[in-house]
């Protein structure tokens, strides 16, 4: 927990902050996201090109914003707009911290819409609607639920409410706990779902699947989508790995830690990716491409199978849920911060203000999975258009701002002096890549990547 030294706050230990890092990085990104992006794009062409951009932008990237933050020591906002001037360098690059705030909210919208899935989840797993239920089953579950906007309304607007209720009290005090207790009982929880999968589902179909490169698949779009991802799962160019990098301690080492960060994260992803694909091919019924509609219909044929099925499939979607809230909390926090820092208002108020303004554009998501549905923009629902912005659009832009702005703009000397505890091969690896490689790296798949998917693709 933060406590007050030299007037900024910091962290008792390196581990609380990768705990915190960690508990904003994990989320339904990893379990819901990645095994159905990669079920869309074909499985393994994907996965191979979405580790490279996690190990080659996402890292170096990850290792600016925490670097960033722990030099600005305040709000996202705020800290950019203190670097930048005290380097005197063009009020453009404050958008890193203003743009990746209203970014944030953006996200959260939708994010609060799908982890209310996992709400209502819970009490259908607990009183045993699953029990028994074939892959046929399940999807009837699943789509009877989305065709209904006030179901949907009502959980979307309790995790709206649970998010607002940590942050109103302050981001550190319960989140220590949840990371530090429920994040290991999820990592656990899906070892055994793996465990499930081996044994009754097609675990080589679905280990070939998702492991095997087969260049044939690999898609312009399906690049971009690899390198939005590697951003959005990573928890980067929102100022969520900034805001708490503002609480690190000086002498912890970021290198190390933000490795340590990632290997986790991409962990629990192709862990969740194996527990689901298996059994998509030990079914007819369900289709590795069915998009955000995977995971839901897809474990719950697997907990409806075994048998403490009630248990572990309640359990599983309490620890979906809590996974969200840690990343939930992350994403309002660096809007939070810097309207609080405002006098006149506090964080209460702040809070409660954005937290109803993210529960508002999130009926818009909510209605395109039913009364919307049919309205189309470029062949896109609401909830597709927003999550195309925000992921294959606004995160890889800010991420190229911050690799541009650290890799050429920043002082090397200051960076230099962030990153002391890192040996010099691994600081020269990491600025020429964040230099020489991320910038053009990310500028070319955006501008090729989003072509294909406007114009050429339709
Ligand atoms: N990383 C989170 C996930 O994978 C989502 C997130 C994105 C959280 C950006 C904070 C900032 O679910």
């Amino acid at each position: 927990m933060p406590s007050e030294q030299n007037n900024f706050l910091t962290w008792r230990s390196r581990w609380t902050f990768i705990l915190a890092a960690t508990g904003s990085a994990v989320g339904l990104g990893n379990i819901w996201k990645f095994p159905y992006i990669a079920g869309e794009n074909g499985g393994g062409a994907f996965v191979v090109v979405y580790l490279f951009c996690i190990a080659l932008v996402g890292v170096p990237v990850m290792v600016a914003e925490v670097m960033l933050g722990r030099r600005g020591r305040k709000s996202p906002i705020s800290s950019m707009r203190r670097l930048t001037t005290e380097a005197g360098l063009h009020g453009f690059w404050n958008s890193i911290g203003w743009l990746g705030a209203i970014i944030g909210l953006l996200i959260l919208s939708f994010y609060s819409v799908i982890a209310g899935w996992s709400l209502a989840y819970i009490p259908e797993m607990a009183t045993g609607a699953f029990q028994g239920a074939n892959a046929q089953t399940t999807k009837t579950i699943f789509e009877t639920m989305l065709a209904d906007p006030d179901r949907l309304v009502f959980w979307h607007s309790v995790f709206v409410a649970m998010t607002i209720f940590v942050v109103a009290f302050g981001v550190t005090r319960g989140l220590g706990v949840a990371a530090r207790v429920l994040m290991p009982s999820l990592f656990v929880l899906l070892i055994v779902l793996l465990l499930f999968a081996y044994r009754y589902g097609d675990f080589s179909a679905g280990f070939s699947f998702l492991f095997s490169f087969d260049y044939e698949r690999l898609t312009l779009r399906g690049v971009l989508e690899a390198l939005g991802h590697a951003f959005f799962t990573l928890s980067l160019g929102v100022g969520a790995i900034m805001a708490y990098g503002a609480y690190m301690p000086a002498e912890a080492s970021i290198g190390k830690t933000v490795a340590i960060i990632a290997l986790f994260d991409t962990l629990v992803a192709l862990i969740a990716g194996m527990a689901i694909f298996p059994i998509v091919f030990a079914h007819g019924a369900l289709d590795a491409a069915a998009g955000p509609s995977l995971l839901f219909i897809s474990l719950p044929v697997a907990f409806g199978g075994m048998q403490a099925g009630v248990l572990f499939g309640s359990l599983f979607f309490i620890l979906v849920t809590v996974a969200a809230w840690s990343s939930a909390i992350s994403l309002i926090e660096p809007a939070v911060a810097w309207m609080a820092e405002h006098k006149g208002v506090n964080r209460f108020t702040a809070t409660l203000f954005l937290g109803f303004l993210v529960w508002l554009l999130g009926l818009a998501t909510v209605f395109s999975f039913n009364d919307w549905a049919e309205h189309k923009v470029l062949g896109m629902t609401f909830f597709d258009g927003l999550d195309f912005l925000t992921s294959r659009v606004l995160l890889p832009l800010t991420g190229l701002f911050i690799a541009i702005f650290v890799g050429w703009y920043f002082a090397a000397e200051h960076a230099r002096e962030e990153l002391n505890g890192e040996q010099s091969v691994i600081w020269s690896v990491w600025f020429y890549l964040l230099r020489y490689l991320c910038p053009p790296a990310i500028a070319t798949v955006m501008i090729v990547g989003l072509y294909d998917s406007l114009v050429a693709g339709g």
